[in-house]
């Protein structure tokens, strides 16, 4: 049976009451309006739609020092399947929100607004931010209320993103639409020759779970059925390359899918950086994962490929997320030296802390250290300035993954189940998966400034519930 948007499409675009309908010869090929919606949204046939890139907002004023930008987060509709349109949360309403282009040490002041009609509160994930600006789950924007948010960009170069983290209400603000880029770069790192420019392209991957009728299904923990992948915000898109190097900043913004990503029939690419930023050289790699939250930077080199070649970016699990459909060559002044960021060498520890992410087996909620999450209690003081080593364990022995997030620090990875980290977990990171039983050692300086901050898992939909804590950091 047609549905009654076939319908309107095969008799014009015209949209008439329905009154209008009742005598004409179309009436009965149309729906009844008091039975079910008979839309049925379906994702476009695979490699129909271009991948779109996440505009870069401009900002509504500059200073000497500042950057200064406007955002809202508001209700919108989404053109996501064919069929329907989807209603996501976005930040300026669109899905994935904006691309914030910042400068180290240029500092960044955006005034969000929130017209939605629910608390939210953004955070820069990966951004040495002070506390205020954190996006601490209590600092929450009321519905018609503007917070500003100031962002040093005191660090080096690296691929950041925004989302909500408001009490509780993070999973499903995100799972919605409230995520979006963050870029810092810097001269050292524009120094290196690496791709740029358009050649240069932010690609976030996230699942998500569809009703019939095109909208967001969301519901806590039900990963098996988030079984359309998005690659910034349509189903597998095809996205034009010219047939010289690319950089592709990937971001898994998913709120609970871990992705294992392959070239091909499992070409080797670079990975050039990490949550953090670069990596001390560029490492050689088939797979790509990514666990909720982290990043990786890789330079694809499409060079000397025919025209009408066809390359699918793959996950192990999902299958197809993207194809990249080779054009003409294209002059190509690019690089990726062999050194790219030393990283520095790690200082000894002043402090060493264990914790434990795993289920409560007496009420079945996700934990840190036996404590659901209390903003109002502090759960780790830590002097300013100070080197710890952390040691986190994924308790839950079975099957249940968890991964670990910290605000505030970059860290390094100093081991994993005793042994050195592989060569792309061992520069800067923010975030680091915890296969079931495994143990991470971490270690962070903290230098930023004095404060509360949280530290969680970042398959959300835990942290959204109990498996968060606070840490206080003191002068
Ligand atoms: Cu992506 Cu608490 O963060
Ligand atoms: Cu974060
Ligand atoms: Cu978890």
């Amino acid at each position: 049976m047609p549905t009654r948007r076939t319908v309107m499409k095969a008799g014009g675009a015209v949209l008439l009451p329905a009154a209008a309908y009742a005598t004409s010869a179309l009436a009965a090929a149309l729906p009844n309006e008091r039975g079910p919606k008979p839309v049925r949204a379906e994702a476009p046939e695979p490699f129909t739609v271009r991948m779109p890139i996440p505009p870069t907002l401009k900002p509504v004023a500059r200073t000497s020092t500042t950057d200064y930008y406007t955002m809202t987060a508001r209700r919108a509709s989404a053109q996501i399947l064919h069929g329907a349109a989807t209603e996501v949360y976005g930040y300026n309403g669109q899905f994935p929100g904006p691309t914030i282009r910042a400068t180290a040490g240029r500092r960044v002041v955006i005034a969000q607004t929130n017209q939605l009609d629910m608390d939210t509160a953004v955070h820069l994930h990966g951004g040495h931010t002070p506390p205020a600006s954190d996006g601490f789950p209590l600092d929450v924007i009321a519905p018609g209320a503007t917070r500003i948010y100031e962002y040093p960009n005191r660090q080096q170069a690296t691929t950041l993103w925004y989302h909500d983290h408001a009490h509780h209400m993070e999973s499903e603000h995100v799972y919605r639409g409230l995520h979006g880029f963050y870029l810092i770069e810097d001269p050292a790192e524009a120094a290196l020759g690496l791709p740029a420019g358009e050649y240069d392209v932010p690609i976030m991957l996230r699942d998500a779970r569809f009703d019939e009728d095109g909208s967001l299904h969301f519901e806590a923990e039900d990963f098996q059925k988030r079984t359309t992948i998005l690659t910034n915000g349509r189903t597998q898109p095809y996205f034009p390359v010219a047939a010289r190097r690319y950089r592709f900043r990937l971001l898994n913004g998913a709120n609970l899918r871990s992705f294992v990503l392959r070239l091909g029939a499992g070409e080797e690419v670079a990975q050039i950086g990490t949550d953090g930023g670069l990596l001390g050289a560029p490492v050689p790699t088939r797979e790509i994962k990514l666990s909720p939250g982290e990043r990786a930077d890789v330079v694809l080199d499409f060079t000397g490929r025919p025209a009408g070649t066809q390359v699918i970016l793959a996950d192990d699990n999902a299958g197809p997320v993207l194809r990249f459909d080779v054009g003409g060559p294209a002059y190509d002044a690019s690089r990726v030296p062999a050194v790219l960021r030393p990283l520095p060498p790690l200082g000894e520890p002043d402090v060493v802390r264990t914790f434990h992410l795993g289920i409560d087996p007496q009420d079945f909620t996700f934990k840190i250290n036996g404590k659901a999450f209390d903003p109002n209690r502090v759960d780790t003081t830590i002097r300013r300035g100070d080197t710890e080593v952390w040691e986190v364990t994924n308790a839950d022995t079975f099957t249940i993954p968890h991964n670990f997030h910290l605000h505030l620090v970059q860290f390094r990875v100093l081991s994993r189940n005793g042994r050195p980290p592989a060569p792309a977990e061992a520069g800067w990171k923010d975030t680091v998966p915890l296969q079931p039983g495994e143990t991470v050692r971490l270690q962070a300086t903290f230098a930023g400034p004095a404060g509360r901050y949280v530290y969680h898992c970042h398959l959300i939909d835990h942290s959204s519930h109990a498996m968060m804590a606070t840490m206080e950091i003191v002068d």
